[in-house]
């Protein structure tokens, strides 16, 4: 089981998350080490990252000794796309806070070549270090990252295609179900499962059922989430809604 913490409102939830990244980051930064984070987009993530925004700018806290790695991007789509994951990291963290530019790394969904590029990603992290402290949402398919059902234990960074559930709950963000792409590239499985600590948001009774099953079902290739049971340091932070059935 990973840990649960249960907590009042949303906003409890991403200020104890921005608390512990910005306490690692100092941590850290004071033993001139940097800190490897892994991102995730989606609604969920962006009152941490709103908290992470206020953490900089009212008590000094300085991501110049930070490298991020994202989760995934959708395949086809440039980073200039108001709907790609590089432009929402921008618009949602990346220029709102002192990170060098060259330290965020999103995967190139413009890529002619998925194999090498998902490679070369997986390289990236290898090279940084490692993954120190991973953010994760949950879809309600059970995907984390994009790492739909059957997605198994040992999966790496791969071009993946996308449920249509998925497509359907993230149509919300392009206006209509047509335009959300088919595909998009992903750590894998066993990319998320080798970070040190992992900390996964999910709010509202819409993923009331997937926690209970994430939670409860035995590992399993069919709710991909259901592997985090297996990682050592992987809490859950839920809100009074998503909370429910845990
Ligand atoms: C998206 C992302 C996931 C995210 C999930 C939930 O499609 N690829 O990383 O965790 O689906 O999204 P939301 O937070 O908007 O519910």
């Amino acid at each position: 089981m990973p840990h649960i913490r249960l907590h009042p409102r949303k906003s409890d939830a991403a200020q104890a998350v921005a608390k512990e990244v910005a306490d690692l980051i100092r941590l850290r930064s004071k033993s001139g080490l940097k800190t490897v984070l892994g991102l995730a987009t989606g609604a969920t993530p962006l009152p941490l990252y709103a908290e992470l925004i206020r953490l900089h700018r009212e008590t000094g806290l300085s991501f110049r000794d930070v490298v991020t790695f994202n989760l995934d991007e959708y395949a086809g789509l440039p980073p200039t796309d108001p709907h790609s994951y590089r432009y929402f990291m921008e618009e949602n963290l990346f220029r709102l806070i002192d990170i060098p530019p060259s330290a965020t790394h999103v995967p190139d969904g413009l890529s002619q070549d998925f194999q090498k590029t998902c490679a070369a990603y997986e390289e990236a992290i290898r090279l940084a270090g490692g993954i120190d402290l991973q953010i994760l949402g949950i879809g309600r398919t059970g995907h984390v990252g994009f790492n739909e059902p059957p997605s198994a234990a040992d999966t790496r960074t791969r071009h993946v295609r996308l449920d249509e559930m998925t497509r359907r709950d993230n149509s919300v963000f392009f206006g209509n179900q047509e335009a959300v792409p088919h595909g998009a590239l992903t750590m894998g499985v066993g990319t998320i499962l080798e970070a040190r600590r992992i900390e996964l948001l999910a709010f509202g009774s819409g993923k009331a059922e997937i926690i209970r099953r994430a939670c409860h079902e035995s590992p399993n290739a069919d709710c991909p989430a259901t592997w985090l049971q297996r990682h050592p340091h992987c809490t859950f932070h839920l809100d009074p809604d998503s909370g429910t059935l845990v």
